[in-house]
């Protein structure tokens, strides 16, 4: 036996994950389920955050831990506008101010604590992040979400799961057009990308595959799906995702989004929401859209084993049929440096059109004997 060594083996680089976390907004999760009038404890960028509602309606972030003796205020109370810490009642406003201590005659001097900005929108909530404590850049504020909230429209249906993986993984699927066939078995035929300032987008078609989701004889025909999909900022996506059958066009808005628990973990969350089709009443319309959210919760499903399982790789080894991956993490790069430190490439617009002939060329051969070897398999199997 032989084995190869040395020089001949392409090694994997990979420098341990970023301690550092990603400037910019994230979104927490659907807002309604911080609006119960509690605390609620959230692990992010490698803290303990407090997410409250105050009585004014608004939502709030808070670091966790109370300035006074280190309490838990997602354990405490809210009180009117303020969280009470459990340990000694103190009363801190969602500016990072304490308000009030009930048993002193006057508040400490400086008793401020870490405020996140927060923005309540098209019934999200996100966090500002932002390693060097400036405010959110306005050109970043996340984009309004069409049909969201909106009567000719579903409501969200949201997912959410933690992956025990850096979110570096989540952003490489924008440039990587190969594992849709092979991951998602999807077929794709058409795949750009563009990056450009804070945007990273990925313009795919793709057509249906006979092999993997068979027509159901008497229901419509399945023909394939446009999808228009970009990350604004480092970790919100929306997929402008419609879904072609012979009778009808399915509009969808897909958003996946994700914030960092720590440099090895992360919370991955995707919803849904569908346009109601005319003639279709609110249960029919909200049926086609748990359908549609399954497929989508199967697709992250898939993505997250690989996740789960693969290793980090700094030095992806490319074919030409690869998408950019490293012109995309040049992108992602400028959320993890400081704003000063930014350089040309990684805002500069880049433009990158895949050639799929040839991937589509083998991918037809390839369902096609899928097709086959199934029809054989089928004539083998007993009759029932
Ligand atoms: S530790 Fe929070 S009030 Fe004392
Ligand atoms: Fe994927």
């Amino acid at each position: 036996m032989t084995m190869t060594t040395g020089s001949e083996v392409r090694a994997i680089e990979a420098a341990a994950a970023p301690k550092r976390f990603a400037r910019g907004w994230h979104c927490l999760g659907l807002a309604d389920r911080f609006r119960d009038g509690k605390p609620h404890p959230v692990r992010a960028f490698g803290q303990k955050l407090v997410v409250f509602q105050s009585g004014d309606g608004r939502l709030n972030v808070l670091d966790a831990y109370c300035r006074h003796m280190g309490g838990d205020l997602s354990q405490g109370t809210v009180k009117g506008d303020e969280i009470a810490c459990p340990f000694h009642d103190w009363r801190w406003g969602g500016d990072g101010r304490c308000k009030q201590i009930p048993y002193a005659r006057r508040v400490p001097l400086r008793a401020r604590t870490a405020a996140w900005p927060t923005l309540d929108q098209d019934g999200m909530l996100f966090v500002w992040n932002d390693p060097e404590g400036n405010p959110p850049r306005e050109q970043e504020t996340p984009p309004r979400i069409e049909g969201a909230l909106d009567d000719g429209w579903t409501d969200w249906i949201w997912y959410e799961t933690t992956v025990e993986s850096n979110v570096r993984e989540v952003i490489d699927n924008v440039a990587d057009m190969a594992h849709f066939f092979y991951v998602h078995f999807n077929f794709p035929t058409y795949f750009k990308n563009i990056f450009e300032g804070h945007v990273a987008a990925q313009h795919m078609n793709g057509k249906a595959r006979e092999d993997t989701r068979p027509h159901v004889e008497g229901t419509p025909r399945y023909l394939g799906n446009t999808s228009v999909a970009a990350y604004y900022g480092p970790s919100f996506m929306t997929d402008e995702l419609t879904y072609k059958y012979e009778d009808m066009d399915i509009r969808t808005t897909l958003i996946n989004c994700h914030y960092p628990i720590d440099e090895s973990s992360f919370v991955l969350q995707y919803g849904i929401i569908v346009r109601k089709q005319a003639g279709l009443d609110e249960e029919a319309a909200m049926e086609v859209a748990t359908t549609q959210a399954e497929y989508v919760k199967r697709g992250f499903e898939q993505d997250v084993e690989i996740w789960k399982n693969k290793a980090r790789i700094d030095n992806p080894l490319l074919c030409e049929e690869d998408g950019p991956v490293y012109q995309l993490r040049r992108w992602y790069e400028q959320f993890y440096v400081d704003v000063a430190d930014i350089r040309p490439e990684m805002v500069e617009r880049f433009e990158y059109e895949l050639d799929t002939t040839k991937p589509n060329e083998i991918w037809q051969k390839q369902v096609e004997e899928n097709l086959a070897a199934q029809a054989a398999a089928a004539d083998r199997a007993p009759v029932a």
